[in-house]
């Protein structure tokens, strides 16, 4: 089974995929017209999102994130905390915190997708650009989105049990979803709504759902509403609805995902294009009598790409606005998990249309670029053979440990129990971009450092020459991509473990000023072994009077020591006694200058070779440095060389 097959069957294995849910793409309160960064400079402090200091995402298991799209981070759970708890939890302090760096390590691997692949200008976050941000931890949310249930009437081809309890049912033949929001949340959030801009209501169907119902009715009771926007179906119209929509103006999105019957009926399993476009004009004059908006909302894939440019077309002889749901799971529907062959086919129809209907566009002419450069740049980045990363739509899941906590315990898991290396590198370009000063990369490489340390790796100024290093390790031929786990990036390097082969795996996460990573290795190298005699290895580098021991307990506090002291700095042995063994590395940096570290020859992990430079001096000291640890006792072997500079 090759890579590509092995990563599709680990997606396809992964059930709760969670469905993009497009929002109202109203227009901006706040400064409209103007650029996500002009919107981001106004703001009362910077962030690369303000999900999590704006908003709450309600989901249908009682989790609250800060997005739809945050599937790995929790801001906490209805079952298990109040509003107010969550809103002010450390989980959801972390998350800004992160944000505000530009660190996407909190769940965001979505748009931390988007940006790496060139989409920027579509990135997801930029939809909570236009809310009110007074300060960083505000006290109020002023926008919620609820997604309460699963009850829905359709079994969309793109969507999931999850979402759909009619997939649930016949599909996939699960037990409903328990209901988890009872009368305290209710209560409690009567409080919170009066300071919302905005409510959101998405999947399954809001207008069959019992509990984004009540929250309709409540909303309906205020004084001063907030705006409401609904993602329906399309296919609910009845006295009820009509009844709550004239209680509460709000604007409806409208999913439509074909503008033939064929393709749409194709897709949108149990609906009827015929009564949903009837509904839709309903919608339409709905809203021109209450000055609210309708909007549609797309799910653009490899069943319909090929009526993107009428969809379009449709949507702009009727003034609708237009949202494109970036469809990446199912796999197999998704246009940008096609393989490269595939893909450049779409591309280049695509771009024969841009000659036809497509060039026939002009409001919504940004919609269709944006989609065909979404898909262009997705292309180069696989025909370039560079990393692919895809994100793996996991069950929601509360993460109580911080992105590098989860990485230590899941490469340690996989290896044995044995803690990975930490690696901590700038790209010197990006550091001049972001104006951070040129960082110092640093490698901790524990215990594998006999091996780890011998690959050069602090030479890696981004995560990509590093993967590429341990590539080179294990021979070209060796496959290089595959998710490992609900991480944003976790590659695992190798062959299948059923072999003794190596294999590394690495977790990266990359904020402004740096990546950090952390790396595990099967099947290493054995060891070198200690030298049965470090005291005669030493003789014999550097001559038996240059050899001094140091007779030390378990915590590396001198007993007694032997040999000529003068090159460690110390006239008598008594006065070595009592000190640690780093206080006489620390005399010596004093004495010597600026010190370098390296493996030492025999390849023993506490073998070491010191390097002291000092400026203005034609000779330079060096020493190896054997560490024995024994039960009860350590003994430190310093040979020491001088060496003419170069
Ligand atoms: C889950 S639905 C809920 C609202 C309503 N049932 C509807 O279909 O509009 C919210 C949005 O997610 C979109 N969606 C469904 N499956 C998706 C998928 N696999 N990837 C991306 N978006 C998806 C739908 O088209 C819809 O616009
Ligand atoms: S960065 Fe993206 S995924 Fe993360 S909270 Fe913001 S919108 Fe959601
Ligand atoms: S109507 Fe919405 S929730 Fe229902 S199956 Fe389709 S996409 Fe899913």
């Amino acid at each position: 089974m090759n890579l590509q097959q092995r990563v599709t069957r680990k997606l396809r294995r992964s059930i709760g995929r969670t469905p993009a849910q497009q929002h109202d793409p109203g227009p901006s309160k706040q400064n409209p017209g103007a650029t996500r960064s002009e919107k981001i400079a106004a703001k009362a402090f910077k962030s690369t999102c303000y999900a999590p200091t704006v908003s709450m995402y309600f989901d249908q298991f009682g989790k609250v994130r800060a997005c739809c799209q945050n599937t790995g981070a929790l801001m906490g759970s209805v079952t298990e905390q109040s509003i107010r708890e969550i809103w002010e939890s450390p989980n959801t302090l972390r998350m800004r915190g992160a944000l505000e760096v530009g660190d996407f390590s909190e769940g965001c691997g979505f748009c931390e997708w988007q940006v790496q692949q060139g989409d920027e200008a579509i990135v997801f976050a930029r939809i909570f650009d236009d809310h009110t941000v007074t300060e960083q931890h505000p006290r109020w949310p002023v926008q919620m989105e609820f997604s309460m249930t699963n009850s829905c009437n359709l079994q969309c081809q793109m969507c999931n049990g999850d979402w759909s309890s009619s997939i649930r049912a016949h599909r996939e033949q699960r037990p409903p979803l328990p209901a988890v929001y009872g009368d305290s949340f209710f209560e409690e959030l009567a409080e919170f709504l009066p300071h919302l801009e905005k409510v959101n209501f998405l999947g399954g169907e809001p207008f069959l759902g019992k509990e984004p119902l009540r929250v309709m009715a409540m909303l309906a009771q205020l004084p001063n509403p907030p705006q409401v926007a609904v993602t329906t179906n399309g296919t609910q119209w009845s006295d009820r609805i009509e009844k709550i929509c004239e209680q509460l103006p709000m604007s409806f999105v409208l999913s439509l995902d074909g503008i033939t019957a064929p393709t749409y009926e194709g897709i949108r399993i149990g609906a009827e294009f015929e009564q949903v476009m009837v509904n839709l004009d309903r919608f339409e004059s709905y809203a021109a009598r209450h000055g609210t908006k309708v909007s549609l909302a797309h799910c653009l894939m490899r069943s319909n790409w090929h009526e993107f440019a009428q969809f379009l077309r449709f949507a702009e002889d009727r003034e609708f606005q237009v949202g494109i749901n970036e469809v990446v799971f199912p796999v197999e529907l998704s246009l940008f998990q096609m393989p490269p062959d595939e893909l450049r086919q779409v591309v280049n129809t695509m771009e024969r249309d841009e000659g036809g209907l497509a060039a026939s566009l002009a409001t919504l002419r940004p919609i269709w670029e944006g989609q065909l450069d979404a898909l262009r740049n997705r292309l180069s980045t696989l025909e370039a053979g560079q990393l692919q990363y895809i994100r793996p739509w996991g069950e929601s899941q509360e993460k109580s440990e911080t992105w590098a906590e989860q990485a230590v315990r899941l490469l340690s898991e996989w290896v044995g129990g044995e803690s990975p290396a930490r690696l901590v590198i700038h790209d010197p370009d990006e550091d001049s971009q972001v104006g951070t000063g040129a960082g110092e990369s640093r490698c901790e490489f524990g215990e594998r450092s006999y091996y780890l340390s011998r690959l050069g790796l602090e030479e890696a100024n981004t995560p990509e020459q590093l993967i590429t290093k341990l590539c080179d390790q294990l021979g070209s031929e060796v496959p290089r991509h595959e998710t490992a786990s609900d991480l944003i990036h976790d590659l695992v390097i190798g062959d299948a473990p059923a072999t003794d082969s190596r294999q590394f795996r690495i977790a990266w996460s990359t904020s402004e000023s740096a990546t950090t990573a952390f790396l595990a290795v099967r099947n290493p190298p054995e060891p070198p072994v200690l030298p049965e005699n470090p005291k005669a290895v030493l003789e014999d580098w550097c001559g038996a009077d240059q050899v001094i021991v140091l007779n030390c307990d378990r915590d590396e506090q001198i007993l007694s020591s032997s040999g000529r002291l003068a090159v460690i700095e110390v006239e008598r042995a008594t006065d070595l006694i009592g000190l640690n063994t780093q206080e006489v590395l620390s005399r010596l940096v004093k004495g010597h200058g600026a010190m370098t570290v390296s493996p030492g020859p025999s390849g023993f992990i506490a073998d070491s070779l010191v390097s002291f430079t000092q400026e203005d001096s034609s000779q330079s000291l060096q020493l190896r440095v054997i560490v024995e640890r024994l039960d009860e006792a350590v003994l430190v072997y310093i040979g020491s060389q001088e060496m003419g500079q170069s």
